[in-house]
C-alpha cells in the first residue's frame, strides 16, 4: 500500500468547501470563458491551481503576526526578518519585496537591456515575461532528460552546463547580464536540482563574470531532495544544505508565498553593495521604504517564523510524501504524470493523456476544464497557453517541451482523503477522455496571457 508520513500537525482552525452539482459547474465555467482563473474560489471544491500563498500558516506565524511592528522605517519585524533570511540566505543584502515577481521585476528593470538573453534552466512564467517585458531574451537551458516524463531522473531540473558554455559563447558574455537557475524547476515538472550542478552552473557564470542569481521560491523542498537523493547529503542538516546552495550565487529572487508557507510577500538578495544600492531605489519607488517592501510589518514577521517551518526535516518528509502519494495513485490508474513525482505539484502529461487533441488546440486547458467540470477541481495549465511565445528576433512561435496540467498542492491544506478524491475524478475523466474536445483562444493578451484569455470549445 502507498502511504506517506502523518501530518506532523493537528488542526485547530477549518475552512468549509462545497461541491455544486454538475449543472452549476457546467454554467460556471462557460461564464468563466473555459478559463479556471476566471472562477470564483466559493465555487472551487478542491483548489489545486497553485501552492503559492495558498498554504495553511501555523499557530506560531499567527502569533508573530500579532506582534507585527507596522512603524514606517526600521520596524522590529524587519530586522526580524533579516536575521532569518541571513542565516539562511546568506548575502549582504536584502529588501522585502511584495512577492517574488516584485524581485523580478527589480532585477529585470536594473539588468536587463533590449537584445539581451537571461539564460536558466527553465524560467517561470513571470520571470519569463519580466525578462520579456524589457525586450530581453529568456534562454531555457534544461536538460534533455527533462523532456521525457517518464524518465526516472533524480535530477531532472538540471540545467545543461555544457549548453550554457555553448550559449555564452555563441551569444557572448557582453550580453549576457545574468544567469539563473530556478530551484525546485516549476516550469520542468517541478523537478529538483542537484547540488553538483549548482556548483557547475556557478563555476561557468563566475569564470564568465555574470552575475548568477536563483530563483529560490522552494529551495527548502529542492534541498530536501539533494539530502534524500545526492550522495554526500544523506546526514546534512538541511540549513547546511540550505547554506551551501546558496553559498553559489550572487543572490535570489524569493517568493515567499511557498517555501516560508506565508499568504503574501518576497525578497531580493545579493552580495552587490552597487546592484543593491540601485535595487532600493526602484523599491522605493514603486514598493516601499526599504524596510517594509511593499508589505505590512506583520507580513515580515509570518515570513520569518515561516522559514524556519518551512526547512523543518519532519514537514519536509511529509509534505514531499505526499505529493509522493498523490503521483503513485494517479500512475497506478494509468494517468501519465512527469515521474518521478516532485515536491510542490503533480504534473500531468495532458499531451499524452488527451492525445486526440493537437497542441494549437491546448490538450492541457481542455483537461484543466474537463477536471472541473467532472469533480469541481482547479488545476492550472502550463503547457502552450501559458509558455509558447513569439521570439522576439524572429517571430517564430517557440512551443514548450510538454502539454501540461499542474496540479499544485497547498502546504498543509489538504489530507489524503481530498487526494483520493481527486484520483478518483481522474479515474472517470480517464474513462472518457476520447470525447474530451480542444479550446480555442477568442481573447488573449501578448504576456502573461494564461491568467486572463478566454476560450470556446473546438466541435
Ligand atoms: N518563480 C517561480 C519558480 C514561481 O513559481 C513563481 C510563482 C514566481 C517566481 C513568482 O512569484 O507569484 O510571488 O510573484 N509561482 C506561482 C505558481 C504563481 O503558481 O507557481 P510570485
Amino acid at each position: 500500500m502507498i502511504s506517506y508520513p502523518p501530518e506532523p500537525f493537528r488542526i485547530k482552525v477549518v475552512e468549509k468547501i462545497q461541491l455544486l452539482d454538475r449543472e452549476a459547474r457546467e454554467k460556471v465555467m462557460e461564464e468563466a470563458g473555459f478559463n479556471v482563473f476566471n472562477i470564483a474560489s466559493k465555487d472551487v471544491y478542491i483548489d489545486l491551481l497553485t501552492d503559492s500563498g495558498t498554504g495553511a500558516m501555523s499557530d506560531q506565524q499567527w502569533s508573530a503576526i500579532m506582534q507585527g511592528d507596522e512603524a514606517y522605517a526600521g520596524a522590529r519585524s524587519f530586522y526580524r526578518l533579516k536575521e532569518s533570511v541571513e542565516k539562511i540566505f546568506s548575502f549582504r543584502y536584502f529588501i522585502p519585496t511584495h512577492q517574488g515577481r516584485a524581485a523580478e521585476n527589480i532585477l529585470a528593470e536594473l539588468l536587463v537591456r533590449p537584445g539581451t538573453m537571461v539564460p536558466s534552466n527553465t524560467h517561470f512564467d513571470t520571470t519569463q515575461a519580466n525578462i520579456l517585458a524589457r525586450g530581453g531574451r529568456p534562454e531555457n537551458l534544461v536538460i534533455s532528460e527533462s523532456e521525457d516524463p517518464s524518465t526516472r531522473y533524480p535530477f531532472k531540473g538540471n540545467m545543461d552546463v555544457a549548453k550554457l558554455e555553448r550559449v555564452i559563447e555563441e551569444v557572448g558574455t557582453e550580453n549576457i547580464p545574468l544567469g539563473m537557475i530556478t530551484i525546485t524547476n516549476n516550469a520542468s515538472g517541478g523537478q529538483p536540482v542537484s547540488m553538483e550542478n549548482i556548483r557547475q552552473a556557478s563555476e561557468v557564470y563566475r569564470r564568465h563574470k555574470i552575475p548568477f542569481f536563483i530563483d529560490a521560491c522552494r529551495y527548502a523542498e529542492n534541498a530536501f531532495f539533494i539530502k534524500s537523493r545526492e550522495s554526500g547529503y544523506e546526514n546534512k542538516p538541511l540549513l547546511q544544505i540550505a547554506n551551501e546552495i546558496f553559498s553559489y550565487a550572487d543572490g535570489v529572487i524569493m517568493s515567499a508565498k511557498k517555501d516560508a508557507i506565508v499568504n503574501i510577500g518576497g525578497f531580493l538578495a545579493m552580495n552587490d553593495e552597487q546592484l543593491f544600492n540601485q535595487a532600493r531605489n526602484k523599491l522605493v519607488l514603486r514598493e516601499g521604504f526599504p524596510t517594509y517592501g511593499g508589505l505590512a510589518g506583520r507580513d515580515l514577521d509570518a515570513i520569518a517564523v515561516g522559514l524556519w517551518e518551512g526547512l523543518e526535516e519532519s514537514y519536509l518528509e511529509y509534505r514531499v510524501g505526499q505529493t509522493k502519494y498523490f503521483g503513485e495513485r494517479l500512475l497506478q490508474i494509468g494517468v501519465p504524470i512527469v515521474e518521478p513525482p516532485g515536491g510542490h505539484a503533480i504534473y500531468v502529461d495532458a499531451g499524452m493523456m488527451l492525445s486526440h487533441i493537437s497542441r494549437d488546440i491546448f490538450p492541457g486547458q481542455a483537461l484543466s476544464i474537463e477536471l472541473y467540470l467532472e469533480g469541481g477541481i482547479r488545476a492550472v495549465e502550463l503547457g502552450s497557453v501559458a509558455f509558447a511565445y513569439e521570439d522576439p528576433s524572429t517571430g517564430e512561435t517557440i512551443y514548450p517541451a510538454l502539454e501540461m496540467l499542474r496540479l499544485a498542492i497547498p502546504r498543509r491544506v489538504y489530507t489524503r482523503a481530498h487526494f483520493d478524491f481527486v484520483v478518483d475524478v481522474f479515474g472517470r475523466i480517464m474513462e472518457n477522455r476520447e470525447t474530451i474536445p480542444g479550446y480555442r483562444l477568442t481573447y488573449a493578451p501578448k504576456l502573461l496571457r494564461h491568467f486572463t484569455a478566454a476560450f470556446e470549445p473546438v466541435q
